[in-house]
């Protein structure tokens, strides 16, 4: 079996970023990398995607929102990490179960118990090895994403739900300690990586 990484925590945090710097060290170890994002990933998971995040689609329920998600994650997993997985390769996704979890869950209010159980069909027994949660505040990440041309409809949320996503990543950091590894998205890039390299490492030699 390989090993599954996935990347969580608000927009701008340092997600991309650090997924780039982790794919160059592990393929310079010689690791088979696969890279993946969600929503996406797959050619349905993508066009679910454009439905999920078109700015337009301003009546979409907290339900149907879950459910796509999920559909999308579904798709992703049986596609490209389960197989890529069985492979022996090493998976990095950018944003997981964890980002439902946070955003449907916790920020939506549906609770993390019903994400949990809705993403227990889509994936199975399919969770990461490790989740490495890059620590912002939602100021902070949305200044950092200013540059970016047009928001879609998750990014046009109010800064009050982006700060409920912030807060609603430190309680799941705090719920799964085994599973989720914070970092402080305030250090340095390079800071940053050195701290998840170290984690990998531990995480690849046991
Ligand atoms: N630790 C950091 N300190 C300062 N700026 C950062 C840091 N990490 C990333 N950035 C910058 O913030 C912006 C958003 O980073 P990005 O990796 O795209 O975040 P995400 O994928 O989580 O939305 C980019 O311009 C990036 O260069
Ligand atoms: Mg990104």
């Amino acid at each position: 079996m390989g090993l599954f990484i996935t990347m969580e925590g608000p927009d701008g945090s340092g997600k991309s970023t650090q997924i780039e710097l982790l794919r160059d060290y592990l393929s310079n170890k010689g690791y088979d990398i696969i890279v993946c994002r969600e929503p996406g990933g797959t050619r349905i998971s993508e066009a679910v995607r454009q439905v999920i995040l078109n700015k337009d689609f301003t009546e979409m329920g907290h339900m149907t929102e879950l459910l796509l998600y999920a559909a999308a994650r579904a798709q992703l997993v049986e596609e490209v990490i389960r197989p890529s997985l069985e492979a022996g390769k090493v998976v990095i996704c950018d944003r997981f179960v964890e980002s439902s979890a946070v955003y449907q869950g916790i920020a939506r209010g549906m609770g993390t118990n019903l994400v949990y159980e809705v993403n227990k069909f889509a994936i199975g027994d399919t969770m990461p090895d490790v989740t490495f949660f890059i620590d912002i505040d939602a100021k902070t990440g949305i200044s950092r994403k200013k540059q970016q041309a047009e928001l879609d409809r998750m990014e046009r949320e109010t800064l009050d739900f982006h700060e409920k996503v912030a807060k609603g990543y430190r309680s799941l950091a705090k719920m799964y300690p085994d599973r989720i590894c914070k970092m402080d998205g305030n250090l340095p890039i390079e800071e940053i990586h050195k701290r998840i390299i170290a984690e990998a490492d531990k995480i690849i030699s046991r």
